[in-house]
């Protein structure tokens, strides 16, 4: 095991208890995460699908933005990711064979939508061009953080290797990884993480699950979190997140053995988010009833793998629900359908484009995120 000597407590345990969670894909921008950084949270920059260069510009500009620490998220990728057995990711395997048959199979059924969309289906990326193996930048993410000192680092998707801890701990970074069950978690302290992301089934975004193949947990975030301080014993600092969009959730969290609340969608309309406008009037939307929502007011959202391959919870839309049997091969599903997506943006089109959102989603408010902040506390602003 390999941890600092002493993670410092302002980013293991921030003294205003709410983590703004990293969101990939646009919504986390070094704004977001200076802001609430600045309100005495921990905002989050997203470095999952960031080109390292922007990333080293957003830590740069949080930075200039205040002096307080601000974290940054990294995807592991499957050739990182120490959880997944040898014999599924050995190139030529039996297992990779049928995965890519998947995959190209999937392919098949997309043309469709391709044709549906105005996209050329000769656009959509060639299957024998989808690598599951891509790292996502990843060595050169890892050299980032370790030449600029990184206050904060946490791992979603899998489990690095020890050797990724020890490095990036000598470098001065605390370490932290998003875990969904307890073993995810005792595997987690065995590498070197110094503190976890519990992530309960009604998060917004992708479950990380370390097996991506394995199915996602679906116990309740309160009950998880006491299973993981179980296991993990008192001392080792937890986020809890899913689901958590006012005082009342962040109560339950601390109660249930939490040091901070990590939320993302309750930051989704905030107004430094970088959501997008087709996001943001879904999101309008579920608030008002009108459109993606359950008949007790609730937003309707749900898990799919149909935009990336990956079980993820969005506002449920008719592309999801056409493409149910999706299958587990991410990052090539992400990639096969960033076309599709993209031109459903640029048409309006909220029914083909993954809208990530947690189940508190009718309850996410638009405002400045510091003002978030201390409405999910339950302070009444000044
Ligand atoms: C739009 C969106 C994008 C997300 N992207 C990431 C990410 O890049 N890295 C990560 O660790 N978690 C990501 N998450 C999950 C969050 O870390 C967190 O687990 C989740 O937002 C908590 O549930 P809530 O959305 O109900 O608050 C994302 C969530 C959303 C809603």
């Amino acid at each position: 095991m390999s941890t600092t000597p002493s993670a410092p407590a302002s980013l293991t345990r921030p003294t205003v208890p709410v983590v703004a969670a990293p969101m990939a894909g646009g919504p986390s921008t070094w704004q977001l995460a200076a802001a609430v950084s600045a309100a005495g949270g921990l905002g989050f920059l997203a470095g999952g699908m960031r080109p390292v260069e922007r990333l080293i510009r957003d830590v740069e500009s949080a930075r200039q933005a205040t002096q307080a620490p601000v974290g940054v998220n990294l995807f592991v990728p499957e050739p990182a990711n120490t959880a997944i057995p040898a014999e599924r990711s050995a190139p030529g395997s039996e297992a990779r064979r049928r995965r890519a048959a998947e995959v190209a199979a999937y392919r098949s059924s997309l043309l469709a939508e391709a044709t549906r969309l105005g996209v050329d289906p000769a656009g959509l990326p060639a299957a024998e061009s989808l690598d599951p193996d891509a790292t996502d930048g990843w060595d050169a993410k890892l050299d980032a953080a370790e030449a600029g000192a990184w206050p904060l680092v946490t791992f979603t998707f899998g489990l690095p290797s020890p050797e990724v801890f020890a490095r990036l701990h000598a470098g001065g970074s605390t370490l932290g990884v998003t875990v969904t069950t307890a073993a995810e978690a005792t595997r987690a302290l065995e590498h070197g993480a110094d503190l976890l992301s519990v992530q309960g089934p009604e998060s917004g975004g992708h479950r990380s699950v370390h097996d991506p193949a394995a199915d996602p947990g679906t116990t309740a975030l309160a009950d998880l979190l006491a299973e993981m301080r179980a296991a993990v014993g008192p001392s080792v600092p937890l986020f809890a997140a899913g689901g958590i969009m006012e005082a009342d959730g962040v109560r339950a969290v601390l109660a249930a053995g939490a040091n901070a609340a990590q939320c993302g969608t309750a930051f989704l309309r905030a107004h430094e988010a970088g959501t997008s406008a087709l996001q943001r009037a879904a999101l309008d939307q579920a608030a008002a009833g009108t459109h993606f929502a359950a008949p007790d007011g609730s937003a309707r959202t749900a898990l799919t793998r149909a935009y990336s391959g990956r079980w993820a919870r969005g506002l449920e839309n008719d592309f999801m629900l056409r493409h149910a049997d999706a299958p587990a091969a991410y990052p090539e599903v992400n990639v096969l359908t960033q076309p599709l997506r993209a031109a459903a943006t640029a048409a309006g089109d909220a029914e083909s484009v993954s809208l990530w959102a947690g189940v508190g989603a009718a309850r996410a408010r638009t405002a400045p995120a510091a003002e978030i902040v201390t409405e999910i506390l339950g302070v009444s602003p000044q």
